[in-house]
């Protein structure tokens, strides 16, 4: 087992409840109603990844499995302006950064389930070299397999699928070390399946695979409440942070 990797979510209190920042070899599920912040998180790890190890980063390279079509490179461009000086005085390139996010997008779960299987392919390849897969983004990981099963007698196989792709992406995480960072909605109103409006999409299934579930809400203004939910082998607790202009802030 190879040592485990954190990157930097650039907000301290957010870092400090994961005990320094997002694990490699992790699956971490930021789930909560639209617009909290899931797709925002996503877009600064796929940033901080590149960084250097001194700035919280793992010099890595991202895939992202889109399945939303919420992928912004005028997002990622917003973020790169908004980082820290370098220690060793360069200037940030948005495009040195655009050209190590790989966007794939998924336009049915067999899709996505087929995208994570090339995914490893990708990050076999690149493996060696420079830059390296640190991180694997599916957003939403549970969207197409929510819209796909519709009614009961389809819950089973829904859960079945959703299983093995979770393990497909656990598998990719331990190979590359890297972290797996995946979204889920909450059910807005309630779920046939689940009844509780509270509960993320995927049951069980998915909380048991994720390493860490960190629920997502908003605050007022640009403010954003984590919270960690059930983690092994860290306390429970909230951070605030704020979705800015420049990413994600104190
Ligand atoms: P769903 O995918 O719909 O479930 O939502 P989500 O949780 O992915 O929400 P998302 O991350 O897309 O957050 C949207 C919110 O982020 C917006 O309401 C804004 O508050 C903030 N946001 C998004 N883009 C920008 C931006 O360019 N600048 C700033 N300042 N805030 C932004
Ligand atoms: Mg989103």
């Amino acid at each position: 087992r190879k040592q485990v990797g954190k990157v930097t979510t650039s907000c301290k209190s957010f870092d400090e409840l994961l005990g320094g920042g997002m694990e490699t070899q992790a699956i971490v599920e930021l789930y909560g109603e639209f617009g909290c912040g899931k797709t925002q998180v996503a877009h600064q790890l796929a940033v901080n990844i590149q960084l250097p190890v001194e700035m919280g980063g793992l010099n890595g390279s991202v895939i992202i499995i889109d399945t939303e079509n919420t992928f912004r490179p005028e997002r990622i461009d917003q973020m790169v302006k908004g980082l820290p000086p370098a220690p060793d005085g360069r200037i940030w390139e948005t495009e040195d950064f655009l050209k190590n996010i790989n966007v794939a997008r998924a336009f049915n779960s067999n899709h996505q389930i087929l995208l994570a299987e090339s995914a490893m392919d990708l990050a076999e390849k690149v493996k060696d070299s420079e830059r390296p897969v640190r991180l694997l983004i599916v957003d939403s990981v549970t969207a197409h397999f929510r819209a796909e099963y519709v009614g009961r007698g389809t819950l089973a196989d829904r859960q079945q699928k959703l299983n093995k792709h979770l393990h497909d992406l656990m598998r990719f995480g331990d190979l590359n070390n890297a972290l797996i960072l995946v979204t889920n909605q909450v059910m807005s109103k309630p779920d046939t399946f689940f009844g509780d409006p509270t509960k993320p999409v995927g049951g069980h299934v998915l909380g048991h695979t994720s390493t860490f579930r960190l629920y997502l809400r908003k605050s007022k203004g640009e403010k954003r409440i984590a919270r960690l939910v059930d983690s092994p082998n860290l306390p429970d607790g909230e951070a605030v942070f704020s979705v800015t202009t420049d990413g994600l802030k104190d």
